[in-house]
């Protein structure tokens, strides 16, 4: 079976070395979690993933499809969460959810909404909305542009416990081993809720 997501030997340093030979491999339709301390390099990982940012050696293929650097993220069929959200400040909410959808369907996004516990914020503005919101207005908007492949770094993070459990819950019945996930997390909470196959990743001395 072809694999989503194939990663081999993957190597990156910047003062210090982050990654050293990092592989990993994802079926397709499969969630994976990423767990790790802070500092080990998942967020340069996801990066590296995305085409954000390059690999010093290694390779990534993608559904079959070796990202060499040429390729740029918009054109790897990836949704990705960033750990810090990232919003567009001039549009409100819904829009923003609706950005990468390829048909603004206002039922799906007010579903998603709903679903994530920040139904009735969409006529608001990213600066009017809490930090833990905004993670969430990211991650509908990942979940919305229905790509292939999605890549949530720390999507939970700074969430209080009680919406944070909801959200997982809601992620495992309704995306789990139906579409391909990588989740990355420092919280063994979080990885173990999820309940899927976790792939550990060392801070390196
Ligand atoms: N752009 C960068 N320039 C220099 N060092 C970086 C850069 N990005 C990350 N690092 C360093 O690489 C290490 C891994 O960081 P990061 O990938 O953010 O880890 P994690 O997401 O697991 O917390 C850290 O020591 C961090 O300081
Ligand atoms: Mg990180």
């Amino acid at each position: 079976m072809q694999k989503a997501i194939e990663v081999t030997n993957l190597c990156k340093r910047y003062s210090q070395e982050v990654l050293k030979n990092f592989s990993l491999s994802v079926n397709e339709g499969e969630m994976v979690v990423l767990l790790g301390e802070s500092g080990c390099g998942k967020s340069t990982f996801i990066r590296i993933l995305a085409g954000l940012e390059n690999a010093d050696s290694g390779s990534v293929c993608l559904n079959g499809i070796s990202m060499d650097e040429r390729i740029p993220p918009n054109k790897r069929n990836i949704a990705l969460v960033y750990q810090e959200p990232v919003l567009w400040n001039h549009m409100p909410v819904w829009k923003n959810i609706a950005y990468g959808m390829a048909k603004k369907d206002k039922k799906v996004i007010y579903e998603l909404m709903d679903a994530l516990e920040i139904g009735g914020l969409e006529k608001r503005f990213p600066e009017e909305i809490s930090g833990g919101q905004a993670k969430r207005v990211a991650l509908a908007r990942a979940l919305a542009a229905d790509k292939g492949i999605l890549l949530l770094d720390e999507p939970l993070s700074n969430i209080d416990e009680k919406t944070k459990l909801k959200n997982l819950e809601y992620l495992v019945q309704n995306y789990k081993d139906r579409k391909t996930i990588l989740y990355v997390t420092h919280s063994k909470m979080e990885a173990d809720f999820l309940g899927c196959r976790q792939i550990r990743m060392d801070v390196r001395e």
